[in-house]
């Protein structure tokens, strides 16, 4: 079902899909990604898109996932919305360009490790505050963050869980570029145009054999991340945190 906070248009071969629930930095909910799960099956078998650009509106990519809504709605299994969200990404055979402004926190870091080209502005702030929160590592970071930036960064970003700048997200590798803010949107669309110029099949084929060697044990991984997060999302940390978190908001 389409949700009204995730818009999405096409400009050329592009399928531009924009996270908008700018009031509540558009944490993603269950609707949304159920939205977003449809939006990538057409895309996937749609021959004219030949690249998908992700991007959140009014200069935040996403708080992650809707604290709330987690707790009203938690994941169950291998049905829920957001594990076929992470499923899709791990299949996708599109080329994924994502455009990143100002807080990118939870699943707005992990998704950019499923990404093809990442540009972020200066004003980018990438977190994965899981263990904050009294959960654990999801998304299939603990297979690929430290494939990308190394086990010792990737040990301080998961345990330490601070915000990553970046300019340091850049030269850790997670991010391909960085830009000033009046310059994201364009960058990003020019990039992914680009990228959709050149000849389909070979940049399906290139990101396929870049990809497969992974996909079977990173689903694998994804799984066993999710019962262990939808464990810890009963736990007394977990609820002690995401009080914390509405305390200090009130
Ligand atoms: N879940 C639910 N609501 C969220 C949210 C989330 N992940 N992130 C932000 N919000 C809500 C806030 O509660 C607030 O709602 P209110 O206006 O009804 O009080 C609104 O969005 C704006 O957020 P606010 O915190 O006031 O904005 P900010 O600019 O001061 O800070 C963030 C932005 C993203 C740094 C901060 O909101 C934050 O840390 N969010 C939580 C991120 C997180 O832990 N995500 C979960 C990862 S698993």
């Amino acid at each position: 079902m389409p949700s009204p906070h995730v818009l999405s248009r096409t400009e050329g071969a592009v399928r531009v899909l924009t996270l908008s629930r700018v009031e509540k930095k558009n944490a993603f909910t269950s609707a949304m990604y159920a939205a977003l799960n449809e939006e990538l099956a057409i895309v996937d078998s749609d021959p004219s898109v030949r690249v998908v650009l992700f991007e959140g509106a009014g200069g935040v990519f996403t708080a992650g996932n809707d604290l709330t809504d987690f707790m009203a709605n938690p994941p169950s299994g291998e049905d829920s919305p957001v594990f076929r969200f992470l499923m899709h990404l791990v299949d996708l055979t599109k080329p994924l360009v994502v455009a990143v402004d100002g807080p990118a926190i939870g699943i707005g870091t992990t998704l950019l490790l499923h990404a093809d080209y990442v540009v972020a502005t200066r004003e980018a702030r990438l977190q994965m505050p899981f263990i904050n929160l009294g959960l654990s590592p999801e998304g299939g970071s603990s297979l690929l963050l430290p494939r990308i930036v190394g086990q010792t960064r990737a040990s301080e970003w998961l345990m330490f869980a601070e915000p990553i700048d970046a300019e340091r997200a850049r030269e850790a590798g997670l991010i391909n570029a960085v830009v000033a803010k009046e310059e994201l949107a364009a960058f990003a669309m020019a990039r992914a145009t680009f990228l959709a110029s050149k000849p389909p099949g070979s940049v399906q084929l290139a990101k396929h054999l870049l990809r497969e060697p992974l996909r079977a044990e990173l689903k694998a991984v994804i799984a066993r991340e999710g019962v262990h997060f939808v464990e810890r999302l009963g736990s007394a940390e977990a609820a002690e945190a995401f009080q914390a978190f509405f305390t200090r908001k009130r």
